[in-house]
């Protein structure tokens, strides 16, 4: 039976003012783990966002923060607080597929730069603390097969920010490899829910179709996505950084598939929103955009045998969560 590993006591969260990082240390907080939130809060997407997170956290027991550049490896030796932790728990990065055409070197310093400062932390961390970080089901490009397996190739990133989710993952083997460091990382697919990234679809469509401006549909709505609430993702991350895996240990760095393992239409998705808001979405139909892929489905048998992962939420809920918290959040951002 799993049972929490009983010498975790505190916890890095890189990426704390995002969107899965502040779930993250919500949910370590919750099991009585100190948490040391490392994020540099930038501007990517509205920073009142990443703020109201951070207020939420910081107002809690247990809870510290330290505004800093993954990608400055001098920063982070600074952080004394770093070396009691236990875990590092790695989900700061520039995200984003389309953002990656237009300012690439942000990409370069933070999911580069930033996961190989990560890995020499760790390396030189006396404790050696465990790794999770994460990657993206973006590595698996415009894969036509079914559902994407870890055992796939993954050698046509079709964006940059694929490729520099997949060369993490090639950083971290190496490292293994080299340094015996225990690493696990996990590709996501699609995450959505209360708190969410405003650059990502389930955001734009909601408040366009809220204000009853027109929703860009591109591939002209040709696409599935492995949507997979944050709750679900949350228990996921959690387990496998808590719990011992029920697998004779194997290699010290594995890769995870983290999604629903249930395609969705993006059409069907557009049709449960106009559901909820109660209003008819103006469809903009638009060509595939570069770097964009036509579908994702998660293969998701090896983190469930590994680590119990069964993901629980249907889309119709996880949007309807979605939609009642940003009616209340646009509150904040003054839209009318
Ligand atoms: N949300 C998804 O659907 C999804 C899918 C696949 C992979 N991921 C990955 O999961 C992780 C978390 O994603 P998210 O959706 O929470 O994104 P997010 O943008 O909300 O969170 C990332 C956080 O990292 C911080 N950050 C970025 N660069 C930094 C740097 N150089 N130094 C310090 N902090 C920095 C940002 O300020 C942000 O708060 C990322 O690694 C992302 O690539 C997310």
């Amino acid at each position: 039976m799993n049972t929490q590993r009983t010498n975790i006591k505190c916890a890095v969260v890189t990426g704390a003012a995002g969107f899965i990082g502040s779930y993250v240390a919500h949910a370590l907080l919750d099991r009585n783990i100190r948490v040391i939130g490392i994020d540099n809060v930038n501007d990517y997407y509205i920073p009142i966002l990443k703020q109201k997170r951070l207020e939420r956290l910081g107002a809690r027991e247990g809870f510290a923060f330290h505004k800093a550049d993954i990608a400055d490896y001098e920063a982070l030796k600074n952080i004394e607080a770093i070396a009691e932790a236990d875990i590092i728990i790695h989900l700061a990065a520039q995200a984003g597929v389309r953002y990656s055409l237009e300012n690439p070197f942000a990409y370069a310093a933070s999911n580069l730069v930033g996961h190989l400062a990560i890995l020499e932390l760790v390396r030189h961390a006396k404790n050696t603390p465990r790794l999770i970080y994460a990657s993206s089901s973006s590595v698996y490009g415009s894969s036509t097969k079914a559902p994407f397996s870890e055992n796939d190739e993954v050698t046509h990133p079709v964006s940059l920010y694929a490729a520099t989710k997949r060369s993490d993952e090639l950083l971290s083997e190496s490292y293994a490899n080299l340094y015996n460091l225990e690493q696990i990382g996990l590709r996501f697919f699609t995450v959505y829910g209360p708190w969410g990234r405003p650059d990502m679809a389930y955001w734009t469509f909601t408040e366009n179709i809220l204000s009853g401006k027109p929703i860009r549909v591109f591939n002209h709505g040709d696409m599935m996505r492995d949507f997979t609430y944050i709750d679900d993702i949350v228990e996921g991350v959690i387990a496998t950084a808590l719990l011992p895996a029920s697998f004779t240990p194997g290699p010290p760095h594995k890769i995870y598939n983290i999604g629903n393992n249930k395609p969705e239409r993006l059409m069907h998705f557009i049709e449960i929103l106009e559901r909820e808001i109660g209003r008819k979405a103006i469809m903009q139909m638009e060509p595939m955009q570069p770097g964009d892929v036509p579908a994702t489905y998660a293969d998701i048998s090896a983190i469930s045998k590994d680590y119990g992962f069964t993901p629980k939420t249907s889309l119709e809920t996880g949007l309807r969560n979605f939609v009642a918290w940003y009616r209340d959040f646009r509150k904040t951002l003054s839209v009318k």
